[in-house]
């Protein structure tokens, strides 16, 4: 203690000195402790650095979240010996606000893990949760509960949330209820309601937040996406019935969307970074729809430091990938210690203006705004940037006043969302910068944003996108899925009829079609000896209506020619009894020439089978991959097709294969093959006997399109079966090119006269 009392007092005198010849004083670690937790330093001890605690979970640190170091050397707050810092016990707001009912247990004060239940008095029904848990996120578990009687009001009780008081008791047409917060807590969400004629309230259910309150990661991907798919997929062309037959409605309309990352030193570089990583986490989830939103990318502080810039996208000069390259190696460096947050406002309000100016207004009626913003409100510099959110709304709401009496409503072309981040969170001066159509939450409140990556992942690859071939998740997940998830077109396919099954993989390519290879069958094999095993969640075995070979495929054509097996036209189309569950974990693949694949290769416009080729085939050794077996689930194995000029010395080789006498390769490999394997240029992956029939496919911006499928190969390298097995200098393997058997796929999954399936939609040429 004496030490300590010794050695502060030294500190402040050498402070005094030092401020006399103008030298900044450093802060001490003195007092700083905090119990039960720990705290970490934006720039050490120097001046200007922030101390931000941490505790574990189900914990907050009080009384303060953050400290400052100033230019005398002192923190402020000053830490006091009285009250000492440490981690409290999450607590969440009172649940004794419900009318008309009580609250089990009755109690001060409810903590983490607190159990309450929930009864109404009798004559009164109870709508919510009759459960409650307080979480570690500071927010009750479940639903507001409220007890209500039939009032004959025109809207039901909104109820009280836990911590709220409410003014107004009747629920009729036009009549309005006023929330507040009690004690320390803020209030999230609308402050005012209003009876509407349908029956339902304006906005959205208040709830009152402690400091220590945060949204957890699932609420964030519910609410933001839903929001912001409705943002995207209002573009999309719509799937309409018409005379039973679907038909595609394109609309028009234009999505502009303006990211900010705030890099002030108040916001901690790890943040800043995972919001970097979630950032290109959503433009490139983002690109998976068939909108191409223009994107205005920032990071900012008391300046605005520009990735793109918005009108570089108008005059088509921005390349998507550059731009994520950018964000990759952005490091915030040098930091200003100001934070200038209407700037950044001013900057994306100067950048619509011109955008309205170069289009037109006509044009510009039909341009939607999303803008996204990181920050923790912590502005020092420009003032508040209230006026210039209210300069943006009328520019996009063109005069029109966004209420709801407004017939013109243009409240959906603009969305302000705001993920505050940051250790200390204004959120008062924040919430009131969002924007958004009335009941959808536009403000995150967010502790960790360690999982908002994933969050953002989660948002676009939830169950309900369909439609959507070839979608799916590019890294591994936790949980039993993720190979699924990955590759959530494969399928298993078994031919059990007498002697040996037989093993083939197959991809799913509509929801009633597996498409595998046609030597997987033999000529007595009847839709009953197959099973496909592909797991959409209703059970892992499929049952088999029917099977369909390419009527050209003839193994022994060519015995007398020397061609002991002749595998050309080697494509066979499993139909299933019942369609397959579309989701995340069982989507089809992409195939050549169908409307879906040029959406996925962002073709726009009429299309053409050539260009979808020229985009796949873009060199003369393209890489590929495809799957095998590998226990219950599946292993990449990679390759590379040799094409033009690399092709002659590939296939040359199928001439070692045992079977095959004659002295020109072409006879066995005919222009219908890709081929693959060998050492040079790269050591590829060769096929095992139970790959036949697989998709051998490329990844094109997280989708995936099936080039090809495996047929047959010159050498069996693989012992004991499957695995992934590398080539040795002569091995080759052989492929059916899927652009080569077009007029088999349309005939089957094209086929417009019959009731059974959606044919998918073929392109003319
Ligand atoms: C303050 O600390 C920094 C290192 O964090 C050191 O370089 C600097 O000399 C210190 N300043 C004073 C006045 O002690
Ligand atoms: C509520 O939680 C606190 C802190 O964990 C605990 O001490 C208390 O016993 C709990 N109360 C009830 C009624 O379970
Ligand atoms: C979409 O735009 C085209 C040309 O720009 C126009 O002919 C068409 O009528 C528009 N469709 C709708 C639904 O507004
Ligand atoms: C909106 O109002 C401004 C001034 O009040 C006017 O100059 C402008 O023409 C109006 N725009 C529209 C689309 O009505
Ligand atoms: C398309 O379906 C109809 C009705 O089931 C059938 O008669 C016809 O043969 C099918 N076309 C082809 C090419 O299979």
């Amino acid at each position: 203690m004496g030490f300590s009392v010794h050695w502060s007092w030294l500190a402040a005198l050498s402070c005094l000195l030092c401020m006399g010849s103008e030298v900044i004083c450093n802060c001490t670690d003195d007092k700083m402790q905090i119990e039960g937790g720990h705290y970490t330093l934006t720039k050490q001890m120097e001046s200007g650095s922030m101390l931000i605690y941490h505790c574990p979970d189900g914990y907050y640190p009080h009384p303060y979240l953050t400290r400052l170091c100033q230019a005398n050397g002192n923190w402020r707050p000053v830490p006091k010996r009285f009250s000492p810092q440490r981690c409290r016990v999450v607590e969440c707001p009172d649940p004794n606000v419900m009318q008309y009912g009580s609250v089990n247990p009755p109690e001060e004060r409810y903590f983490v893990g607190n159990e309450t239940t929930y009864d109404c008095y009798s004559g009164y029904t109870l709508r919510g949760s009759s459960k409650r848990v307080c979480l570690p996120n500071g927010k009750w578990s479940g639903r507001t509960p409220i007890c209500s009687h039939d009032s004959g009001d025109n809207c039901a009780d909104p109820g009280i949330p836990a911590g709220a008081s409410r003014t107004g008791d009747i629920f009729g047409i036009d009549d309005r209820v006023k929330y507040s917060c009690n004690g320390n807590l803020f209030l999230v969400g609308s402050k005012e309601r209003v009876c509407q004629e349908n029956g339902q309230w304006t906005g959205r259910e208040p709830a009152c937040y402690y400091r220590h309150t945060y949204d957890t990661s699932l609420e964030v991907s519910e609410a933001f996406g839903s929001s912001i798919k409705d943002s995207l997929t209002t573009l999309e062309p719509i799937d309409g019935i018409q005379t039973g037959r679907s038909i595609r409605i394109p609309k028009n309309g234009t999505l502009n969307i303006y990211i900010a990352v705030d890099i002030s030193e108040s916001i901690e570089e790890t943040h800043v970074n995972k919001a970097i990583d979630a950032v290109i986490k959503l433009i490139t989830k983002i690109s998976s729809f068939s909108v191409s939103p223009n994107y205005e990318i920032v990071f900012f502080s008391s300046e605005v430091y520009e990735i793109v810039n918005i009108l570089n996208f108008l005059d088509k000069k921005a390349d998507l990938k550059a731009i994520i390259a950018e964000l990759e190696k952005f490091k915030v460096g040098h930091k200003n210690t100001g934070t200038d947050l209407d700037l950044l406002f001013r900057t994306f309000l100067e950048r619509m203006s011109i955008m309205k100016l170069r289009v037109g207004e006509k044009v510009f009626k039909d341009h939607r705004h999303v803008l996204i913003i990181f920050t923790d409100g912590a502005y020092n510099m420009g003032g508040s940037p209230e006026p210039t959110v209210a300069k943006i709304k009328n520019i996009v709401y063109m005069n029109h006043t966004g209420q709801q009496e407004d017939e013109e409503s243009r409240e959906n072309f603009l969305d302000i969302y705001i993920f505050a981040i940051g250790a200390e969170i204004f959120d008062n001066d924040l919430q009131k910068l969002t924007v958004g159509v009335g009941g959808k939450s536009h403000y995150f409140r967010m502790k960790d944003i360690t999982n908002l990556q994933e969050t953002f992942d989660d948002i676009i690859d939830e169950k309900e996108v369909k439609g959507l071939c070839g979608l799916h998740k590019d890294y591994e997940t936790t949980g039993k899925d993720s190979t699924r998830k990955m590759y959530p077109w494969w399928a298993f396919i078994t031919v059990q009829n007498d002697g040996p099954p037989n093993y083939c993989i197959g991809s799913l390519v509509s929801p009633e079609f597996i498409l595998t290879a046609a030597h997987c069958f033999k000529f007595e094999d009847l839709p009953e000896h197959v099973t496909i095993e592909i797991d959409d969640g209703q059970g892992r075995v499929k049952q088999v209506k029917t099977f369909i070979l390419h009527p050209e495929y003839n193994n022994k054509k060519k015995v007398a020619i020397g061609v002991k097996e002749f595998y050309d036209y080697d494509v066979a189309l499993v139909q299933l009894k019942e369609a397959i569950k579309i989701s995340n974990i069982a989507r089809p693949i992409c195939i050549p020439c169908t409307e879906e694949t040029s959406g996925a290769l962002k073709l726009v416009g009429v299309s053409t089978c050539r260009q979808q080729e020229q985009v796949l085939f873009k060199t003369h050794m393209e890489r590929l991959n495809f799957l095998t077996k590998k226990g219950s689930t599946v292993a990449l194995k990679e390759a590379h097709a040799k094409l033009g000029d690399n092709r002659g010395e590939c296939i040359k080789h199928a001439l070692e294969a045992p079977g095959i006498t004659t002295l020109d390769p072409k006879e066995a490999v005919t222009d219908n093959f890709l081929c693959t394997g060998g050492l040079s240029p790269y050591r590829d992956h060769i096929t095992c006997n139970g790959d036949s029939g697989g998709a051998v496919f490329k990844n094109y911006e997280h989708r995936t399109i099936q080039v090809a499928l495996v047929s047959w190969g010159t050498k069996d390298l693989c012992k004991s079966g499957g695995g992934v097995v590398e080539s040795d200098e002569n091995s080759r393997d052989f492929h059916i090119n899927l652009f080569r058997v077009v007029p088999f796929l349309k005939s089957i999954l094209g086929n417009e006269s019959q009731y059974e399936y959606a044919p998918l939609t073929f392109l003319s040429d």
